[in-house]
Order: C-alpha cells, then sequence, then structure tokens
C-alpha cells in the first residue's frame, strides 16, 4: 500500500481562510495588517518565493510592500531599510528575503528587525524564546508550517522518534526545537553532514524530516514502513521539474508523506500570514 500523500495546498487554503477572517475582524477596529518584503538583487528563484508571498497577502487581505534593493547592497543599508521600516506604525511584519547576495551578513539582519514584527521569526529574541520552551511566539514559518502538517495528519507526535536531517537557522534547528517542545513531545535527532549512519538513524525513526537540499536523498531503504515523512527540499532539475530531498519511491513505504510541489511550500506561506495576522494584532 503507497503512502498518503499530503494536501499541503488544501491545509494552507484552510489556514488563509482563517486568516482572511482574522483580518476582516481587524481592519472593523482601524488596523490594516500589512507586510514589508525586502529582497535584494534579483535572483530568480527568490523572485517567485517573494511574489507567491504577495499573492498570498491579496489572497488574505492583507496589504504588502514589496521594497527591491539592487545587488551589492552594502549591509549598512539593508539595515538601514530595515530601521526605517521598524519605525513606520503602517508596517506590522518585515521580511528580508534569503540568501541575500554579496557580502551581507544575514544574522545581523535578522538581529536588526524588531523582534514584534519579525514575521520570519529569526530574530534571537524569538529564537530564544523557543529555546526556552516558549512556543507561542513567533515562529520561523516552514517548521511551523511542518508541525501543522504532523498534526493534521494525525501521527502520534507524543514519544515519536523524529530524525531531522539538516541543521539550518530557517529550518532544521527551529524544527528541532519545536518538535521536542513540551506538548509536542517528539525525541529529536538532528542529522547533519557530520553524522555517521544517517541510514540507521532515519530507518529507526518514526518521523523523517528532510531538509538538506539535496534532491532524493532519502531513499526508501532508509524509512521505516509507515513511517512519516516530510519533505521540505526543493530543487529545480536540468528539465525544469522541481524535486524534494526524498526520492518519490519512498511512497512505497512510508504511511505518510508530503509531496513536492504543494506539500510545506503552500503552508510556509500560510504560516506567513498567520504571523503578519499575530504581529498585527500584537501592535
Ligand atoms: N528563503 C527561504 N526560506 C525563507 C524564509 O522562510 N524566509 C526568508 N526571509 N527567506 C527565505
Amino acid at each position: 500500500m503507497g503512502a498518503v500523500v499530503a494536501d499541503g495546498r488544501g491545509l494552507a487554503s484552510s489556514i488563509e481562510q482563517d486568516v482572511s477572517r482574522g483580518v476582516v475582524e481587524l481592519v472593523e477596529s482601524g488596523i490594516m495588517p500589512h507586510l514589508a518584503v525586502v529582497i535584494v538583487g534579483e535572483d530568480p528563484a527568490s523572485l517567485v518565493y517573494v511574489r507567491n508571498k504577495q499573492r498570498a497577502c491579496e489572497r488574505c487581505g492583507i496589504k504588502s510592500t514589496l521594497i527591491g534593493m539592487p545587488e551589492g547592497s552594502s549591509q549598512e543599508e539593508v539595515i538601514e531599510t530595515v530601521d526605517e521600516l521598524n519605525s513606520d506604525d503602517s508596517v506590522h511584519g518585515i521580511l528580508v528575503q534569503s540568501p541575500i547576495p554579496g557580502d551581507v551578513d544575514e544574522l545581523e539582519v535578522a538581529s536588526a528587525i524588531s523582534p514584534i514584527k519579525d514575521v520570519d521569526g529569526f530574530h534571537p529574541a524569538n529564537l530564544g524564546r523557543l529555546v526556552q520552551g516558549d512556543a507561542s511566539g513567533l515562529l520561523p514559518c516552514t517548521p511551523a508550517g511542518v508541525v501543522r502538517m504532523l498534526e493534521h495528519s494525525g501521527a502520534q507526535l507524543r514519544g515519536a522518534k523524529a530524525a531531522v536531517l539538516g541543521r539550518s537557522r530557517i529550518v532544521g534547528m527551529p524544527m528541532s526545537l519545536m518538535l521536542a517542545v513540551k506538548g509536542i513531545d517528539a525525541t529529536v535527532t538532528i542529522v547533519h553532514s557530520r553524522s555517521e549512519d544517517v541510514e540507521t538513524i532515519c530507518r529507526d525513526s518514526d518521523i523523517i524530516i528532510a531538509a538538506i537540499g539535496r534532491p532524493r536523498t532519502v531513499k526508501p531503504d532508509w524509512v521505516k514502513p509507515g513511517a512519516y515523512v516530510v519533505d521540505v527540499g526543493i530543487s529545480r532539475e536540468d528539465d525544469g521539474g522541481l524535486v524534494g530531498d526524498v526520492d518519490p519511491h519512498v511512497a512505497e513505504v512510508a504511511g505518510w508523506m508530503t509531496p513536492v510541489p504543494g506539500g510545506v511550500g503552500p503552508m510556509t506561506i500560510a504560516l506567513l500570514m498567520e504571523n503578519t495576522l499575530t504581529a498585527a494584532r500584537n501592535s
């Protein structure tokens, strides 16, 4: 029997509908939620991601402003833009699209965003709250979307063994914390480029989250029959097709699996909309 294929688009759409209702209420109380997106340079993939975020804002009734900065913008210039948005009371959420080209320290930029407008959840104050076991603040959108999908799937998370492949600032690290936090209660192994016996760790896991950015890395014989497999990776192949970090044949072994595209991607955007609504409510 093949894996159940999760409907990320459907779940994202229902979250966006909830956000839209929240936006209507907020607008009635005199606040127009407003997301500012900063993009440096013209990386084609980043332009697509940013356009998708703006379209989601339109669907939810959230105002969005795109600030395009030329490639080669300095760290000081990017932080100056962030500072202006921090001081603009009409802006509730600020996002600087990653990767930022050139010699810009993304950690410095993340730290420059006001924590209450940090809809990416990358500010040390927001990540720090998560480390302290408090998952009620602004959380990074991709791992938050993954947790929502797993909860919706009916997977038993408490006590489950979860392998998180990748330790990135944007996905792997916050993902691991969110799965281990009280209330979710998974037992998490972080697998990274220096890990040994990765296949055995994966095969022993009830949940695998692949977030390494290497196409088709997780093979069917890495997966425990019936396991929940989440594919965060998205790479473009030479023929233009999109592939994840998980070999599609894994569907023959797993019990539940997220597709690429149409899985985690739409959820990331829906959670960004939710964070923007939360930031506007908290303003
Ligand atoms: N690039 C890839 N994912 C993300 C994300 O979640 N936020 C930002 N700002 N940039 C990204």
